[in-house]
């Protein structure tokens, strides 16, 4: 098992482990699964009146690179707007954890945990998926 580092720190020290109230108003949920490995992702940010993530969340049932990237995703978010949340990659994931090419699909569910996130939050509060409110 060729796990680095900080895939290692993440899985034994996963941060913002847990879930929020699914109907609050502020908190967007996003929940993925990996069609090549049946790994289930849940990701949930709280946003604040001025459109910023205040907090994150998730619940992960898959491999240590799943619970590494979801974990570092959720310390990501924290003080970005949704726009900028939208544009995480994860290749930056990936690049961060220094993931093997197998575990790449990983960083996918995590990015797409974010993103549904978002517009989970962004349908909500009845705009269109990507047409966040805060301007450029
Ligand atoms: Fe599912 Fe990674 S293959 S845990
Ligand atoms: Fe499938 Fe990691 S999410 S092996």
């Amino acid at each position: 098992m060729a796990y680095s580092e900080k895939v290692i720190d993440h899985y034994e020290n996963p941060r913002n482990v847990g879930s929020f109230d699914k109907g609050d108003e502020s908190v967007g949920t996003g929940m993925v699964g990996a069609p090549a490995c049946g790994d289930v992702m849940r990701l949930q940010i709280r946003v604040n009146a001025q459109g910023i993530i205040e907090d994150a969340r998730f619940k992960t049932y898959g491999c240590g690179s799943a619970i590494a990237s979801s974990s570092l995703v959720t310390e990501w978010v924290k003080g970005k707007t949704l726009d900028e949340a939208m544009t995480i990659k994860n290749s930056q994931i990936a690049e961060e954890l220094e993931l093997p090419p197998v575990k790449i699909h990983c960083s996918v569910l995590a990015e797409d945990a974010i993103k549904a996130a978002v517009q989970d939050y962004l349908q909500k509060h009845g705009s269109a998926a990507g047409e966040a409110k805060v301007a450029a």
